[in-house]
């Protein structure tokens, strides 16, 4: 793309013929534009889709038609009102700022998006969408929808919800507004994100954007937006004792917190000691015929990731009474009846069937 006029000239001309024009905020009353009204109407498609907020709107507006109304009633009746939309916050702090604006503006709803902002509940993104189409400001959103345009269109790399992407993204926005006509721009945008650049399979055949879009040439449709990085979770290690006598196992009780909590599972050799035959004869009084290390298996927690490092212990005999210290020896055949935890289960299969 050359030059952003040429990107919104491209989106107003895309609207007048395939935007949303009878969304009941865009058709407000008075002249100009009733400024709670249409704020009202963003704070509830902040994270409801168009179809549902439509009643809900009606039915607020016949309640409290006007700002000055709405701050007076009880915050009770608000959330009743708000009641099946979901994220109540919202409804919370719209009431807030009608006080707000009652208190510090005498009812008269700010015009510039630098002071909506300031209100509870109001972001720079909703501030910017309210004084475009109530005030005609030239201000530039960004939200969800926009992000994801963007970086398809202008193969903007990174999550878009890092500050750095978001930043770069922000100047991006700002460098393509047009001089004139920005509410219908801004909503052109939102149009175009909710309906063509969706975020799985967009309709980039009816995109007016699409023959300079970074993303569909490079054929990096599916991965732009980046998806949120995952989050590094800790690894950890352990071993434990496979301790091996004439078809059976023993087993160890685990404590009741923590991982596997009661469960019956393969002890645990501390990291205290290196040499684990030395550790079985002390603290099991058994010397293996024969120790080897089997392969480790790894194991997803939500919170880390345990690799497991079997070391398989060939004893001659059962060993000293361990069942009064919460062990039991298993026989391989009798694992179904067990409950053990799965990695355990993977390991003990193993060995069942001489893997
Ligand atoms: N989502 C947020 N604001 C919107 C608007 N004005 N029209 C349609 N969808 C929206």
């Amino acid at each position: 793309m050359d030059t952003g006029t040429t990107f919104a000239a491209r989106l107003i001309d895309w609207h007048r013929h395939h935007g949303r024009h009878d969304l009941p905020w865009q058709h407000t009353s008075g002249r100009p534009p009733d400024p709670y009204r249409i704020w009202l109407s963003e704070i509830m498609l902040q994270q409801t889709q168009v179809d549902t907020v439509i009643p809900y709107y009606a039915r607020f507006l016949a309640r409290f038609p006007d700002l000055a109304t709405l701050a007076a009633a009880p915050v009770d009746d608000v959330l009743a009102l708000w009641s099946g939309l979901g994220y109540y916050a919202r409804a919370r702090n719209l009431h807030k700022a009608a006080q707000v604006v009652v208190d510090l503006h005498g009812s008269d709803f700010p015009s510039h998006a630098a002071a909506i902002a300031r209100l509870p509940g109001i972001g720079r993104s909703t501030a910017a969408a309210i004084a475009a189409f109530a005030f005609g400001e030239r201000a530039a959103i960004l939200d969800g929808n926009v992000k994801r345009v963007l970086c398809r269109v202008f193969g903007v790399d990174g999550f878009p919800g890092e500050r750095a992407v978001e930043a770069r993204l922000w100047a991006l926005a700002e460098s393509l507004l047009p001089d004139s006509g920005v509410g219908t721009y801004i909503q052109a945008q939102m149009d175009l994100g909710a309906t063509v650049c969706r975020r799985s399979r967009p309709a980039c055949a009816r995109c007016p954007l699409a023959d300079s879009c970074v993303a569909r040439r490079e054929d990096r449709i599916a991965e732009l937006p980046a998806a949120r990085p995952r989050k590094a979770v800790p690894q950890r290690r352990v071993r434990v004792a496979v301790i091996h006598a004439a078809g059976r196992v023993l087993l160890e009780r685990r404590p009741p917190a923590g991982i596997w909590g009661g469960l019956l599972a393969l002890p645990e050799i501390p990291d205290s000691e290196p040499d684990a035959g030395r550790w079985l004869q002390t603290r099991f009084g058994l010397a293996p015929r024969a120790s080897l290390p089997l392969a480790p298996l790894n194991h997803a927690f939500t919170h880390f990731r345990l690799e497991i490092t079997p070391i398989r212990f060939e004893v001659c005999e059962a060993g000293r009474n361990l069942a009064e210290a919460g062990h039991r020896w298993l026989a391989l055949a009798d694992l179904d009846a067990a409950g053990l935890p799965t990695p355990v289960r993977r390991i003990l299969d193993a060995l069942a069937t001489g893997a």
